[in-house]
């Protein structure tokens, strides 16, 4: 091993929750049915995700690089380390990093987090790296794991990620981050804002039918996990807004009535026309999500729009 790829540290902090089977069987036998979205990215649905990132109607992942990469050349908020949540393959932050002298990635997807912090650290061989396996919705003690990590402290959390989340599930995870930090250190997060109905079915129902494949692949993944057979056909990827929570939502629709067998006794039927839902993504007005940020302890202090306000990254100050 190269001498420079000695400076990542990986530390696996806690386990990650409920498994797989238990949190499935939970979501189906309950009624309407849903299935926690964290478990769309299996290394398959990480995979898609990243395909969709490129795709021309997902507007997020430009937009925020672009805003991202503005941020970095102004060198403000100025770290001496950065703190990614839900790091995922830690290729946003590359815009972010000069003049920043560590890094830590907390992912609770250890191989691909792995993978992509050691490319990190050889890309900046001066940079400090550590990479900590951990669910993000969870408390970690990062003042005691982190006591030789330069400060100012910048909790970075990236794509909207947040709007995979209700406003009170929320509070409670930025209350997290914020606990985390001390005087002086601040929270740079990118949050997707609403618009018009349209531009957001289109991202969340490409024409391509990745997010499709996407959403799809959950059942792949019970199928495998509880070894039954499930047609993908007899399924359809459905993705709406709902106005009144302002989120888009993403279910699984039932085409024809079927009976799974998760276990001994647990049997699910689903009916033709029955919708699993498998995912939430907030959209959010500027003035709302400010709202948000200041009752779970952070002062908004500065905001990066692109010009026609499709997303947001936002600097927040512990308060
Ligand atoms: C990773 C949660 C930000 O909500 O836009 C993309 C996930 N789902 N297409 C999003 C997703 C379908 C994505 N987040």
């Amino acid at each position: 091993m190269p001498e420079r790829l000695k400076s990542v540290r990986f530390h696996e902090v806690a386990s990650t929750g409920a498994p797989f089977k238990e949190d499935v069987v939970r979501g189906l036998l309950a009624s309407p049915k849903s299935i926690s979205c964290k478990w769309l990215y299996d290394e398959e649905g990480s995979r898609l995700f990243e395909e969709i990132c490129k795709l021309p109607e997902y507007y997020l992942t430009r937009t925020e690089n672009e805003l991202l990469w503005s941020i970095g050349k102004e060198r403000s908020p100025l770290a001496g380390t950065i703190i990614e949540y839900g790091s995922g393959h830690s290729e946003k932050v590359r815009a972010l990093l000069e003049g920043v002298q560590a890094y830590v990635a907390i992912d609770i997807a250890s191989v691909a987090m792995e993978r992509a912090a050691l490319a990190l650290s050889q890309d900046y061989p001066d940079l400090k790296v550590l990479a900590l396996v951990a669910d993000i919705t969870k408390p970690l003690p990062l003042p005691s794991l982190l006591n030789s990590f330069p400060k100012p402290w910048v909790a970075f959390y990236a794509g909207s990620s947040i709007g995979n989340f209700s406003n009170e599930q929320a509070r409670f995870l930025l209350g997290l981050i914020r606990e985390n930090l001390g005087p002086g250190d601040g929270l740079l997060i990118g949050i997707d804002l609403q618009k018009p109905i349209s531009i957001l079915e289109r991202a969340y129902d490409d024409a391509k039918g990745l997010t499709a494949r996407f959403n799809k692949n959950l059942l792949n993944r019970i199928a495998k996990a509880f070894g039954i057979d499930i047609s993908l056909e007899s399924f359809k990827h459905v993705a709406r807004y709902n106005a009144t929570e302002g989120r888009m939502e993403l279910f699984l629709e039932c085409l024809e009535d079927q009976t799974w067998k998760l276990g001994p006794g647990v049997l699910v039927s689903l009916q033709k026309g029955e919708m699993i839902h498998t995912e939430n993504s907030y959209k959010y007005t500027l003035r709302g999500f400010r709202a948000l940020l200041e009752s779970s302890g952070f002062r908004p202090q500065k905001t990066w729009t692109d010009s026609k306000e499709l997303f947001a990254v936002l600097y927040a100050e512990v308060c």
